[in-house]
């Protein structure tokens, strides 16, 4: 525990056992902003008991200083700084900057870290082979994952994570490198040539070159379309202690290469109850193809016995607006009249299932709302980027949250390795039995 939690410990809980006369106080932490933490770390030595919370709902894995979600208000914070407000006034550049070292740069140490993350965007020439040895129809995030992974084979000079230069230059390696790696990822898949980085461009502008340009013509960068994109890599960046960030953390905590770290990640976030589910969100429209299907669709999704969600709803914990959602939705709107699309049947569907979904008693009771994904996904079909490759997307954003929250975990002189318990219920002891004696 850090002196400042352990300066916070004012308060605390009491634990009794039912029957004995066993009890222990617990103190209770608390941070800057958000609920009170009870500390049970000697839960176990003083009862012998441990805690049971699956899925941790109720439980903090680590103490944070990076970011911040208060669920039920809606408010999401980037080293204190509300998302509306970086959305707007700043970049994804200076928002990673903010991410890692946790104070808005300077002008010098934001061109030199702009300067810096640049410097590293081509990959070895040798890791162009691995793309070889992929099927071309392989999902692109599978490919991620795999290229992402080897690069520990090709940075020696930076595996040691008790060295800090060292952890410096593999977060710049990784921020630089994850978006060239994804877009190659994508020009494999459609068999166009790899288009290597353009370090004049912004690093949104250079991720659309990278993805959209072609050796056979020059290119045009369309300023709207960049800050969309640049705008999503923001929205994208950090989520606090979610299914793949906690995955890099508990990778982390074993003391593996950065580059593991990221892509285990990577392969948490694959999942489409997490970075998903943008795509699922599309197919779901495509698959319920007009707005008079809808109602149909939202009393299957009501049936407990059809496994069917309203993809791009609900989040553990905002049970308000997602604040990201509002601001993906003007987003949305802003790309579609910049690419002169006045008619979206997505969109419309969306907003029709967004409008039926906020009125209907089985959303409101459950305090399920539009989640990041419900709009992003629309925006991102609209700029032409094929729907597999939204997961690898929010892969590029969530890179540096990622990297952050790994090195905020290393520099912890409090951490462990991640090592949970658990609650036993298979088969007692018992004796084997000689094949030729069992029935
Ligand atoms: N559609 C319909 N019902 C839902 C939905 C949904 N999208 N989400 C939750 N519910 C229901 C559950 O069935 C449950 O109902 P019950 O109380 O009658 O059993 C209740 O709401 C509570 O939901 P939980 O499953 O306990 O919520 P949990 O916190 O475990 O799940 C999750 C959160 C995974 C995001 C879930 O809402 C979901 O699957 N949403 C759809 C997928 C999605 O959009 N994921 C993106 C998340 S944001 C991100 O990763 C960037």
């Amino acid at each position: 525990m850090s002196s400042t939690a352990k300066e916070a410990a004012k308060a605390s809980v009491t634990v009794t056992l039912d029957g004995t006369n066993r009890s222990t106080t617990l103190p209770l932490l608390t941070g800057t902003l958000g609920p009170a933490v009870a500390d049970i770390r000697k839960l176990y030595g003083d009862l012998g008991v441990f805690t049971f919370d699956p899925g941790y709902g109720a439980t903090a894995s680590c103490e944070s200083k990076i970011t911040y979600i208060d669920g039920d208000a809606g408010i999401l914070l980037y080293r204190g700084y509300p998302i509306e407000q970086l959305a707007e006034k700043s970049d994804f550049i200076e928002v990673a900057y903010l991410l890692l070292e946790g104070e808005l740069p300077t002008g010098t140490q934001l061109a030199d870290f702009r300067k810096n993350v640049t410097n590293h965007t081509m990959v070895h020439e040798q890791l162009r082979r691995f793309f070889d040895g992929f099927r071309r129809d392989a999902h692109p995030m599978a490919i991620l994952c795999g290229v992402v992974g080897a690069l520990a084979a090709f940075y020696h000079d930076n595996l040691d994570i008790n060295d800090p230069r060292q952890r410096e230059i593999a977060a710049f390696r990784l921020i630089a490198k994850v978006p060239t790696i994804a877009a190659w990822a994508y020009k494999y898949s459609i068999g166009q040539p790899f288009m290597y980085p353009r370090n004049d461009l912004s690093y949104a502008e250079n991720f659309l070159y990278m993805l959209n340009a072609v050796p056979a013509e020059p290119y045009v960068n369309n300023p709207i379309l960049s800050r969309a994109m640049d705008r999503i890599l923001v929205l994208h960046a950090d989520h606090e202690q979610n299914a793949s960030t906690s995955t890099v953390r508990l990778a982390g905590s074993t003391g593996a290469n950065p580059f593991a770290c990221i892509a285990a990640g990577i392969a948490a976030l694959w999942g489409p109850a997490h970075g998903g589910a943008n795509e699922a969100v599309l197919k779901m429209l495509a698959e319920i193809g007009t707005k008079e299907n809808i109602p149909q669709f939202i009393k299957e999704v009501k049936d407990k016995n059809s496994h069917t969600k309203l993809m791009g709803f609900g989040h553990r914990v905002y049970k308000n607006f997602d604040p990201r959602a509002t601001i993906m939705k003007d987003t949305c709107h802003e790309v579609l009249a910049e690419l002169g699309i006045k008619d979206s049947p997505l969109l419309d569907m969306a907003m029709e299932m967004e409008r039926i979904a906020l009125t209907d008693d089985y959303f409101i009771q459950r305090k399920l709302y539009p989640n990041v994904d419900f709009y992003s996904g629309i925006i991102l079909k609209a700029m032409g980027i094929p729907t597999h490759m939204f997961t690898v997307l929010f892969a590029v954003a969530r890179t540096v949250g990622w990297v952050s929250q790994w090195k905020e975990l290393i520099e912890d002189p409090a951490q462990r390795i991640g090592r949970p318990r658990q609650i036993y219920r298979g088969a007692g002891t018992r004796d084997y039995v000689a094949v030729d004696r069992r029935s």
